[in-house]
């Protein structure tokens, strides 16, 4: 009986272990036979209990020695032996952002015409974001972008569009000037399926001798081609402090699909950025002659425009990193 205990008990950690184990038991000299020679000099009437404990004793003790076998078994195949021919993990890629490929594809039309990059802060003082751009102090236009403020008389501000990236530009160098500056804006307006109180800009500043609106409407052509394929737009009068005149670009969609016409709200035209000639006040404002020079300024929504390319239907998808919606854009270049 104290056997059986013992047995029970027993948990070899190597196969060493479980060896000495079997031999100590089911060995020539082991336990066991041990035992069945002493039944034979056991008394009649004690003879069915005792062989009852031994036959018990026998069945624990094999069922340990081949359970704990097949355990060291498996542990060794997949722990120590490694399977060279086995083939390797899978090597995960990641993807493009789709606001990041879409603003490349952008830059990548605007530079074969000429374009180059600018940047600046996001933090910007007040003269920048709207000063400089026409929009003095208490100016109504000012509350067209809700504003963040980090800091008040002096104000700074997280700039409300990449305007401010122009005129630190105009500020340091010489027309002709041909740039386009990407980047985050940032507006104090509740984040919705249309809105974001983040977003990202691309705008573009042309300044020469004799540019004129034919020259602007044409360049929002060429850009609607090579990035829609489609080159159909018109220019509806609108307002910003910073050109004049103004208008939004609406860019003729067409209404071959159902989509197309939930899209359009049945009008085949979407707009898709801002645009004018830079007011002859900007241009004093960073010592530019404008009666020697002129240019054109325009400026759109990046997710707006991804958006419409990939047909997205909410632009909080864009900063959620669901890993299901941006495996989506692996094709992407
Ligand atoms: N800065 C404008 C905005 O953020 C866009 C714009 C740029 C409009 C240039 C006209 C010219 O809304």
């Amino acid at each position: 009986k104290k056997h059986i205990e013992e047995a029970k008990v027993f948990s070899p950690k190597t196969p060493a272990e479980l060896e000495a184990f079997r031999i100590q038991y089911l060995g020539k000299k082991g336990i066991l036979n041990d035992l069945f020679v002493a039944f034979k000099s056991v008394p009649n009437e004690e003879k069915k209990d005792f062989g009852q404990i031994l036959n018990e004793l026998k069945t624990i003790v094999n069922d340990k020695v081949t359970s704990y076998k097949a355990a060291f078994e498996n542990t060794n195949t997949t722990q120590s032996e490694t399977d060279l021919t086995r083939p390797g993990e899978p090597f995960e890629l990641g993807s493009r952002h789709p606001i990041n490929s879409v603003k490349n594809r952008i830059v990548e039309i605007f530079s074969r015409i000429g374009f180059t990059l600018s940047d600046g802060p996001e933090i910007e003082d007040d003269w920048h974001n709207f000063t400089a751009l026409n929009l003095p102090e208490y100016h109504p236009a000012r509350d067209m972008q809700d504003t963040f403020f980090i800091e008040q008389s002096p104000d700074v501000v997280l700039r409300t569009h990449t305007s401010s990236v122009q005129i630190r530009y105009m500020e340091n160098n010489e027309p002709p000037i041909r740039i386009l500056s990407p980047g985050r804006v940032y507006r104090n307006e509740a984040i919705s399926a249309r809105s974001h109180m983040m977003f990202h800009q691309i705008e573009g500043l042309y300044i020469d001798k004799d540019v004129s609106f034919a020259d602007l409407r044409q360049t929002l052509s060429y850009f609607t081609e090579a990035l829609f394929g489609k080159s159909k737009i018109r220019l509806r009068p609108s307002y910003f402090p910073f050109t004049e005149p103004s208008a939004e670009v609406d860019v003729y969609w067409g209404l071959e699909t159902e989509t197309d016409y939930r899209m359009t709200k049945g009008t085949g035209w979407l707009e898709i950025m801002g645009c004018g000639m830079v007011d002859p006040n900007v241009l004093k404002n960073v010592n530019i002659d404008p009666e020697e020079y002129t240019g054109f300024a325009f400026g759109m929504g990046i997710e707006r425009i991804a958006l419409l390319l990939y047909q997205i239907g909410d632009i909080r998808m864009y900063t959620e990193n669901d890993i299901r919606f941006l495996e989506q854009f692996k094709s992407e270049l």
